[in-house]
């Protein structure tokens, strides 16, 4: 694997072009701060400012600190010299990364309805993939709790955006409660470990990941199948993480309910052969693979066609063993590939999970066990210790499904930046 170097102490802020998204909430009047704290590391800052935001800040404010002249509407006037009529979609290719904060209720709905009626729209819409967007929320606490609300900031989460919820404390309204905006000095941070995951920062950055997700499907006959409980969650916050830190993701994917992460491929396969075979056409070319499936064991050996009838008290139904998926890239991989995997078990099941390790010739496996509420099959959390080749374990704590697949990809990258020395 040709690896690309991070520094996690580097200032990752520097050289960056950021451009940031003022709304008409009273929280406004701190973005010059932002701005300036911004400035001080080196990034390049523009401000692209609606037309509620303008009744809050000043444009001259956010000029001045920004050494930038302010981004308002999409229709340039006609009698200025030198005017740029495609900035509304240059400036989205610009920036490495989108800050909107304070984000009004107002505009997350415009932006979740793909308007394109000012320049932050028009920013929203042209951004790049792969670069971060940080939304904000800052409102009322009842407007923010709202179905509206809440389902618009839904909408803009399965498209990839970073929904930064507000927090509790006093209101402009004079009232105590959720809806304001962090400080200047936490949106920074915010946004530092945002760009730290993605892009040039990250080792997985280029590389070609395959992700299998979801249980698999073996058909008794023509309407009845052997399944698990998988839901896929895991595997597509794996999906999705990787894609965020710049990877080339292909997500293979059984029958699962779940929305396709933003950039990734998904392939869609029903039973174990199926998968067997989509995942073989990318053995060669992939720089890591993760088998997140929980993939049947068995299937059986002659599928009845049509549909099966009733009449018998007892049946017999013959299983054949299906391919261990991850077995097979593991014991073929390249020295410059990494294979990565899932074994659940019971809660003791630590020392099975290390003879899976190494039997399957894994570089690293992430061991869960099952109890249907906090951790495993379907729960939107989970509880992984990490069992790298060299022994070394990490047990993490219970994570959502998305945090635990950064703190997975965490590790992985470490296990890319070793290879290289
Ligand atoms: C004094 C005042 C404070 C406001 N504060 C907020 C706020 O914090 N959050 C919000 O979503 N809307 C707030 N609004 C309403 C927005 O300014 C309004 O919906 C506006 O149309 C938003 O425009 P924009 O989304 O284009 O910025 C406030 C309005 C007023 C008059």
């Amino acid at each position: 694997m040709t690896i690309l170097q991070s520094n996690p102490g580097a200032n990752v802020l520097k050289g960056k072009k950021i451009i940031i998204g003022i709304c008409g909430g009273i929280a406004a009047y701190k973005i010059p701060q932002l701005v300036r704290l911004l400035k001080k590391r080196g990034a390049i800052v523009r401000v692209a400012l609606t037309e509620g935001g303008a009744h809050f800040v000043s444009e001259l404010a956010l000029a001045t600190v920004s050494e930038e002249r302010v981004y308002r509407k999409i229709f340039p006037p006609m009698e200025s010299e030198g005017v740029d009529f495609t900035r509304h979609i240059s400036l989205g290719e610009w920036a490495d990364a989108l800050v909107i904060a304070p984000a009004t209720a107002n505009t997350l709905a415009r932006l979740s309805a793909g308007l394109c009626d000012d320049m932050l729209a028009a920013i929203f819409l042209t951004l790049r993939p792969g670069k971060p967007v940080l939304i904000f929320p800052a409102m009322d606490g009842q407007m923010f709790l709202s179905h509206s609300v809440q389902r618009n900031i839904a909408t803009l989460a399965t498209q990839g955006c970073s929904i930064i919820n507000p927090e509790s404390g006093e209101l402009a309204s004079g009232l105590c409660g959720v809806g304001r905006m962090p400080e200047p000095e936490a949106i920074l941070r915010a946004l530092e470990e945002a760009l730290h995951e993605t892009g040039e920062c990250s080792p997985l950055y280029g590389k070609k990941v395959v992700i299998t997700a979801g249980p698999t499907r073996e058909k008794i006959d023509d309407v009845r199948f052997i399944s698990n409980y998988s839901s896929g969650k895991m595997g597509f916050a794996i999906a999705r993480a990787a894609a965020k830190r710049g990877a080339i993701v292909t997500l293979l994917a059984g029958p699962v309910h779940l929305p396709t992460p933003p950039g990734v491929e998904r392939l869609d396969v029903e039973s174990a052969a199926e998968m067997n075979a989509a995942a073989e056409g990318f053995f060669n070319s992939c720089d890591l693979f993760i088998g997140a499936a929980a993939v049947s064991d068995y299937r059986p050996a002659t599928p009845y066609e049509g549909k099966m009838k009733k009449d018998k008290e007892e049946i017999e139904l013959a299983l054949v063993k299906n391919p261990d998926i991850l077995a097979r890239f593991g014991l073929q991989k390249s020295a410059c590939q990494l294979a990565v995997g899932f074994a659940l078990e019971t809660r003791t099941g630590l020392e099975s999970a290390r003879k899976k390790l190494t039997e399957k010739n894994l570089d690293l496996i992430a061991f869960n066990f099952f109890d249907r509420k906090t951790s495993g099959f379907d729960v939107d959390t989970n509880i992984l210790t990490l069992i790298g080749s060299n022994g070394e374990i990490t047990e993490l704590p219970q994570l959502t499904k998305d945090a635990a697949a950064g703190k997975l990809l965490d590790a992985i990258e470490q296990l890319c930046l070793k290879d290289r020395h």
